[in-house]
């Protein structure tokens, strides 16, 4: 028996543009989904945490306090890897953690590259932020919950989904300066325009996401230091990017460099108030640079992508690190239906499984519900 404590929700995300940049230090622009994890906490008076989701009712976890810090998790299912690295970071930097019983509930389709893992994370940091240490700030917050997934999961994943789901509000698009951590809330008003968002969940697996994705950063990494700065945002010109030797980097970076400058453009534009099917083509753009130069694009995701935009879509691309995973596109309020109808005939005449298609728009972030 314990007392219950609180319950706290963080969503999910999909980043409208600027993918590949958050470990370039370069600039991302994220908005909140209204799907998410949520956290209910119980204190506990002995010190052990337990851990239940209702994903996967069969798999709890108990572990005292004491034995958290001895490492050996991995008999644990992996879900746990993450509420139990944000539980043992919170501890590393000092902040005591007390008997505690979190059970999860996440809404946000996993592997869907719509950042459910990030949500999990944030959704438990801010339960023991507003429990153990409520002077935290959210840059901490984000720094744990992306520790804990690099180094007690084992992805070497940027701040992109942990930064959306923490600092994104309602209505509006995270504009973020990954290097300068600076960050700025946009406007974007579909409703007001005739607009919608539509996701395509493909439910194609990450292939390889774990490997490829480490490659893409170190790759990344080594056409910065042959073009001697310290990261690819420090380049603004493509014409430097054709001086790398290596035809394999020199498409990485400029992938990079112009997915940067897509961001750039793209927040202008909204920023000054313009009709965002104005951003349509730009999209489309950082899809191509995405498949052709950063090669982590699909075949569902290519023809969710083709199929939407000959259906009349203002822009498609993928979202998230890519290899699966989902798209989003941009589409008048009245042509939403034939695009989705047309995605889905392209799927079955390739023979892949339906997608799965919802409409969104910004949500709020990461906060307490009671
Ligand atoms: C994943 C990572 C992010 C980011 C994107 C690609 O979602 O978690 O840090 O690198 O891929 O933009």
């Amino acid at each position: 028996m314990g007392t219950a404590a609180g319950r706290w929700h963080a969503p999910g995300r999909v980043n409208l543009i600027g993918e590949h940049t958050d470990y370039n230090d370069g600039y991302v622009l994220p908005m909140a989904l209204p799907l998410g994890v949520t956290c209910s906490a119980t204190l506990l008076r002995e010190p052990v945490i337990r851990l239940r989701s209702r994903q996967a009712p069969c798999d709890g976890v108990d572990m005292t306090l004491c034995d958290l810090g001895t490492g050996g998790w991995s008999e644990l299912p992996t879900w746990a890897h993450y509420p139990l690295g944000v539980i043992r970071e919170f501890e590393r930097r000092g902040h005591e953690v007390r008997g505690l019983e979190l059970e999860l509930d996440g809404t946000v389709p996993m592997g869907a590259g719509l950042s459910s893992s990030a949500a999990l994370s944030c959704a438990v940091a801010i339960t023991l932020r507003d429990l153990f240490a409520p002077g935290v700030r959210a840059a901490e917050i984000i720094d744990i919950a992306r520790t804990a997934e690099n180094v007690y999961v084992g992805v070497p994943t940027g701040v992109l989904d942990q930064s959306a789901s923490m600092l994104c509000t309602a209505g509006h698009l995270l504009f973020l300066d990954v290097r300068t951590q600076e960050y700025e809330q946009i406007p974007f008003e579909l409703e007001r325009f005739g607009l919608e968002l539509l996701v395509f969940d493909t439910g194609s697996p990450h292939r390889l996401v774990d490997g490829e994705y480490a490659a893409r950063r170190a790759e990344c990494a080594a056409a910065a230091e042959e073009l001697d700065v310290l990261f690819l945002r420090d380049v603004t010109d493509l014409a430097e990017v054709e001086r790398l030797a290596d035809p394999v980097l020199r498409r990485r970076a400029r992938h990079v460099v112009g997915e940067n400058a897509r961001v750039l453009r793209v927040a202008e534009k909204l920023r000054a108030g313009a009709d965002p099917r104005d951003i349509g083509p730009i999209l489309t753009a950082g899809h191509v640079s995405l498949r052709d130069d950063f090669e982590v694009s699909a075949p569902e995701l290519d023809t969710a992508v083709d199929s939407a935009l000959r259906a009349g879509a203002h822009g498609a691309r993928m979202t998230g690190g890519g290899f699966g995973g989902s798209v989003i596109a941009l589409v008048d309020r009245e042509s939403a239906g034939a695009v989705i109808a047309t995605v889905r005939d392209a799927f079955a005449r390739m023979g892949f499984d339906a997608p799965r298609t919802f409409e969104v728009t910004p949500a709020p972030g990461a906060h307490r519900l009671v």
